[in-house]
């Protein structure tokens, strides 16, 4: 029983070190990809740089977080960014690559360049190398208040329910995922980080909005109708280009414009 356990073990047990090895030994040119990372570290006094590592993509899986791992566990244990469940759900791997936003795990390491580039998500501070300070853009999510919003209570005191036709409403929108590669893309969110809501904060905005089980529509619109908070988007759509989940934030401002002209 106890050698069964040792094989099975043995068998999921991987020793982390192919691809330094492969490189090291004779793998083709061809096979071989540079990734230039920004590195920075507060602790010490030293500029942000960027660092070249190089990886056989033979031994890396396909995906630019796989190169990441790779990197970390084989070359050089310092390189800090977020990761969490490399599937395209917790929006932790959101960075720049190759001048576009994206999550990590969804983007495939491009195999027709000898080099990829990495960066943080765009004007946002850096905490450490690849990770950036999200609190100015879960402030706003915040801000509009992600909840569901009653003035009156349910006749058996039970949850409200939706028809089918209400809930379609919601696409487009629930799918969101927070990762904030729209917000950063956006050249007005890049000049007015406190004042302009963005894109993602917004496109939740208008979810709530759009709720037939929510009682404070109007009182939502009064909120986020000024000209910093909603009127900054000026209808570019680079949100729209880099969003991983194939989402339109800017449809969903515009949405929210509608709704307040006819309000007004
Ligand atoms: S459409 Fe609006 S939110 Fe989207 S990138 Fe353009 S200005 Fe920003
Ligand atoms: S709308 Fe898309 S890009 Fe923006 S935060 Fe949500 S999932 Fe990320
Ligand atoms: S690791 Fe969760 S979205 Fe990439």
């Amino acid at each position: 029983m106890a050698a069964a356990l040792l094989r099975r073990v043995a068998a999921t047990f991987r020793p982390p070190l192919p691809g330094f090895r492969a490189h090291a030994s004779q793998s083709s040119n061809a096979n071989l990809k540079t990734f230039q990372i920004y590195r920075w570290n507060p602790e010490n006094l030293k500029k942000p740089e960027m660092k070249s590592y190089t990886v056989d993509l033979k031994e890396c899986g396909p995906m630019v977080l796989d190169a990441l791992f790779l990197i970390k566990s084989q070359l050089d244990a310092t390189l800090t960014f977020r990761r969490s469940c490399r599937e395209g759900i917790c929006g932790s791997c959101a960075m720049n690559i190759d001048g576009c936003n994206g999550l990590a795990c969804l983007t495939k390491i491009e195999s027709g360049s000898s080099v990829t580039m990495i960066t943080p998500l765009p004007h946002m501070f850096v905490i450490k190398d690849l990770v950036v300070d999200m609190t100015n853009f879960y402030n706003q999510y915040k801000s509009i208040e992600p909840w569901l919003k009653r003035k009156t209570a349910t006749k058996d005191g039970k949850e409200v329910l939706q028809s089918k036709k209400d809930r379609e409403k919601l696409e487009g929108m629930y799918e969101c995922i927070l990762c904030a590669c729209c917000s950063t893309s956006c050249p007005s969110y890049w000049w007015n980080p406190e004042s302009y809501l963005g894109p993602a904060a917004l496109l939740h905005a208008n979810r709530w909005i759009m709720d037939s089980r929510d009682e404070y529509t109007k009182e939502r619109l009064d909120a986020i109708c000024d000209e910093f908070k909603l009127y900054r988007c000026h209808t570019i759509l680079n949100c729209a280009r880099a969003c991983p989940k194939g989402l339109n934030p800017g449809k969903q401002i515009n949405n929210i414009k509608k709704l307040e002209a006819k309000s007004v």
